[in-house]
């Protein structure tokens, strides 16, 4: 790589990906970030100079670059002289891009997590064949491509499909699977996080679509308390920090011999125990917050919900079809190359009760991030 390394970056708009940004300002680095207009007058650009101000980056002259595009298009909606000018530059290729929205059809997700992370690998090919300094293809994917599994799921390839909790999953795994297949040589690594919750400084999380859901079920449906819901209380899953995960995006990125998968994981003994959880959801929001047994639920309980037809209900049931597996969920994550890359660069992986509650505090004082 050269002394300003050239980095083309998606999903900056969003919570990780903002996230790493910040990680990546005091770098000698040069980011040409793939931005939707989506939404904004000023376009791509003016889209960007809102991150960076939001992340309090100051937005040097030629550091961060807005190219307009879209993962689902063709070599990403970029024009063919743009899309060779950047190849012929950009020396890492990230994508962090992707559609996080459990309750989206297989479709939706197809288009935006698998097609759109081929044509971000296609990308990274053209850079690889045309410039001789291209190191890397960084590919964010999640630990839970482990499915259904039991016991440990380990950092290798997930080759054979798996039962999955939602369709989500399921993207994600196909993304890994045919960038895999299709990869030929060009150096690449995936990336698995598990839940990404909150900062580890003051629990700040802007996405809606993956901690916040869980959280307002908890505090919210029906309204009665006490709350009772579905699960099993040897239930463990597995949150992590957004700046624990960024950082160690960073410092893949500069790894010069970086192993092909990473799980950026709370670790084996370091998983949320149902109680805990509920214990620190009824603190901080002042509900209690009661399990009972999941076969109690998909036996009797749905079936009834299903019957009476009530709005709030088939709601419900449509949010518990997406996330309630996760509520009977016990595997663990070996992040073995993880810890090894924490102990070349010095990463402090939180505790995740810490910033857990700290993430809900957020989300009570902010109304879900929504009064920011
Ligand atoms: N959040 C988690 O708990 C979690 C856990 C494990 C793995 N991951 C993975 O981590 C990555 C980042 O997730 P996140 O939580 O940061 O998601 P996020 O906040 O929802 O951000 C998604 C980003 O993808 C961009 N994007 C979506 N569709 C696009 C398209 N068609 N073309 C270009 N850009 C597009 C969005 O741009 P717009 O602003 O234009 O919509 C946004 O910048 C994803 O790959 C996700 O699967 C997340």
């Amino acid at each position: 790589m050269s002394n300003t390394t050239v980095i083309f970056l998606t999903g900056v708009t969003g919570y990780l990906g903002s996230r790493l940004l910040v990680q990546l300002s005091n770098l000698p680095v040069k980011i040409y970030c793939l931005v939707r207009p989506a939404r904004s007058e000023n376009g791509a650009q003016g889209r960007l100079l809102k991150i960076l101000e939001d992340n309090n980056i100051t937005p040097e002259e030629g550091k961060y670059i807005a190219v307009e595009g879209d993962i689902r298009k063709d070599k990403l909606g970029i024009s063919d002289e743009k899309y060779l000018s950047l190849s012929r530059e950009v020396e890492v290729v990230f994508h962090s891009a992707a559609s996080v929205n459990f309750l989206s059809t297989k479709e939706a997700l197809k288009s935006i997590n698998v097609v759109g992370a081929i044509n971000v690998m296609n990308f990274a090919q053209r850079c690889y064949a045309n410039n001789q300094s291209f190191d890397k293809f960084c590919l964010v994917s999640t630990a839970y491509v482990a499915g259904k599994t039991s016991g440990v799921a380990e950092e290798i390839p997930v080759t054979k499909a798996r039962v999955f909790n939602n369709n989500y999953e399921e993207s994600k795994w196909l993304a890994e699977q045919r960038v895999v297949e299709e990869v030929d040589d060009l150096p690449y690594v995936v990336i698995r996080p598990s839940i990404i919750i909150g900062s580890a400084i003051d629990g700040r999380a802007e996405s809606q679509n993956v901690i916040y859901g869980p959280f307002r079920i908890m505090i919210q449906y029906d309204n009665k308390k006490p709350q009772w819901l579905p699960g099993y209380k040897s239930t463990r899953l597995d949150f992590v920090p957004v700046d624990y995960v960024a950082e160690c995006c960073r410092h893949i990125i500069f790894e010069k011999d970086p192993k092909p998968i990473y799980h950026l994981t709370s670790g084996p003994d370091n998983q949320a125990g149902m109680n805990n959880m509920f214990k620190s959801v009824s603190d901080v929001f002042s509900v209690t917050v009661k399990l009972y047994p999941y076969w109690l639920f998909d036996m009797f309980i749905k079936p009834f919900l299903k019957l009476r037809k009530n709005k709030d209900d088939l709601k419900f049931l449509r949010i518990a079809d997406a996330y309630g597996n996760y509520m009977k969920y016990k595997t663990q994550f070996d992040d073995r190359n993880t810890a090894e890359l924490r102990y070349k660069n010095g990463i402090v992986r939180p505790s995740w009760n810490d910033v857990f509650t700290k993430s809900i505090r957020y989300a009570k004082d902010t109304n879900f991030a929504r009064d920011v």
